[in-house]
């Protein structure tokens, strides 16, 4: 018999034990989880070495591009014609979406060096193409000029320039 000062306690049933189990087990896959992404921040020896790259320039002609790849962006390198350093340094630079002058994008005015993401929401755009004769991203329609720089479109943004030096007369280090 009970009256109302004693307190009444209750055995666990079978069921709270699997409620008590089940967050025990939630717990511990949670840290599991955790842990690889923590680790994987640190970055090792591998990622340090490719934080920058070298890039031997001596094989592109006059017109031509190469892209390389450097910490998992494509890098677009365009060794510019007199003609396209031209047309780029004509361009009324108030106008642009983007306002930046060409010589402030290079080193070295022949050498074009951009991390290759459309910087409307990320896609590759295509080389030598687009009414402008830079770049074209066909994902939503974005005109880069032959400095990088948009011209039309959505994109909001020139293409980025990488830190980057030369490190001979036709060598660059990217990062
Ligand atoms: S991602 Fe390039 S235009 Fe949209």
């Amino acid at each position: 018999m009970t009256d109302a000062h004693t307190p009444v306690t209750e055995e666990p049933t079978r069921r709270d034990f699997l409620y008590l189990a089940t967050g025990a087990f939630a717990a511990i896959g949670a840290a599991n989880i955790v842990w690889p992404l923590i680790d994987q921040m640190n970055p090792d020896a591998s990622v340090k070495a490719l934080s920058s790259i070298e890039v031997d320039l001596s094989a592109i002609e006059s017109g031509q591009s190469i892209t390389v790849t450097w910490r998992g962006k494509p890098v677009f390198i365009r060794r510019r014609t007199q003609d396209e350093v031209g047309v780029a340094r004509e361009v009324s630079v108030v106008d642009l979406p983007d306002p930046e002058n060409d010589a402030d994008r290079v080193v070295k005015d022949e050498w074009l060096v951009m991390v290759g993401i459309c910087t409307h929401l990320g896609c590759v755009p295509l080389g030598q193409a687009g009414d402008f004769n830079g770049w074209f991203c066909p994902c939503h329609g974005s005109h880069y000029d032959t400095s990088g720089r948009i011209r039309k479109g959505p994109a909001p943004k020139n293409l980025e320039i990488p830190p980057y030096d030369f490190v001979g007369d036709t060598r660059i280090k990217i990062g």
